[in-house]
């Protein structure tokens, strides 16, 4: 049954551990009470009205303390072996590199190729390679029982096997600042073929129709690639599009507007034009808008992709 079967095979691992420990617990659980509630009746006052001294059974402290050293011993070696195995990835499995930054998750595979979300083929082990471009923060796919760190100047490695198709969530597990509950994105699991078509082919739309495609790349579909860059730089995270103010001012209508802002505690108004946008991106102290914190960060940007910011910007009438 398709619902019975995890997600990954670390998932699996990991289940059947926590399965067998929560059921030798429950097992206990049922044995002592039972056997507490036997000797509350058994040894109740009116039965024995005159307390009597029981001396020790060195047969059954042997029994009680080996029975559950035994069991115990069992808990580690399946808990161990199963870490060991989730610890240790294949050598055939794929190496993709995983960025973490406030507040979003990017993913590059091998060949140069990337990614939003996390593309997959079924029942090929893939390895992650965690870092984080800023602060720390926490890599988790609650389907696959896989969670790891993402600390700056530091690989930290992981991997797994999808053994279920679909759409997996990956969340942030520390809170990283404002948007650290947005911080979302999927692993996608797709039968070989078409990942390899995906994997080889060009940046091409998928085929409309086809939901796990369409779900592994929202964006690809006739976004603009301005938009992605503004994804991708963060920027989306204080700035809408649409006309919403977030925490910075909304980019819509911005090109050619009368704007009030401040420099060095002088108010003037400007006209929003091509090198006012250049300096607001790449010098964001030194002109404030009026109404706003001096909140944005200074964001490294290579010289073309603030020329296709600032282009993208112009074309949000
Ligand atoms: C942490 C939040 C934050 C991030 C991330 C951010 N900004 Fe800003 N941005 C602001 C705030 C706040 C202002 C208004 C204050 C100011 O002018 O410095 C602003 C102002 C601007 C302005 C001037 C807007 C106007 O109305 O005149 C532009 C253009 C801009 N940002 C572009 C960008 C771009 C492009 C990126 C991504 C590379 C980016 N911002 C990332 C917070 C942010």
């Amino acid at each position: 049954m398709d619902w019975m079967t995890q997600a990954s095979t670390s998932a699996a691992k990991s289940d059947a551990v926590f399965f067998y420990t929560f059921g030798l617990s429950l097992a206990f659980l049922i044995f002592i009470t039972a056997l507490m509630i036997y000797f509350v009746v058994r040894y109740n006052k009116k039965r024995h009205p005159k307390a009597e001294q029981i001396e020790g059974h060195v047969g059954l402290e042997i029994l009680w303390t080996s029975v559950p050293l035994v069991l115990f011993l069992t808990i580690f070696y399946y808990g161990w072996t199963n870490f060991e195995y989730m610890r240790q990835a294949p050598r055939d499995a794929m190496g993709v590199k995983v960025t973490a930054r406030q507040w979003s998750w990017a993913f590059e595979y091998p060949n140069g190729k990337k990614s939003k979300v996390l593309f997959a083929p079924i029942g090929r082990p893939m390895k992650l390679e965690v870092r984080s471009a800023d602060v720390v923060h926490g890599f988790f796919v609650p389907s696959f029982r896989l969670k790891i760190d993402a600390v700056p100047s530091h690989a930290n490695t992981t991997w797994f096997e999808p053994t279920r198709l679909g759409s997996y969530d990956i969340q942030c597990t520390v809170i990283c600042g404002v948007d650290h509950a947005l911080m979302l994105s999927k692993v996608i699991v797709v039968p070989e073929d078409e990942f390899k078509t995906w994997y080889f082919g060009g940046e091409d739309a998928p085929e409309p129709g086809k939901s796990l495609r369409a779900e592994a790349h929202p964006d690809l579909p006739k976004k603009p690639m301005g938009e992605e860059l503004l994804r991708v730089k963060g920027c989306l995270a204080c700035h809408s599009v649409d006309g919403k103010p977030m925490v910075g001012p909304t980019l819509k209508g911005l090109y050619g507007k009368q704007q009030e802002v401040i420099t060095q505690g002088q108010t003037r108004t400007i006209t929003v034009n091509e090198a006012y946008l250049r300096e607001a991106i790449e010098q964001p102290g030194q002109t404030i808008v009026k109404g706003y914190p001096p909140a944005m960060p200074v964001m490294p940007m290579r010289e073309q992709e603030v020329k296709d910011a600032v282009d993208y910007i112009k074309t949000l009438k």
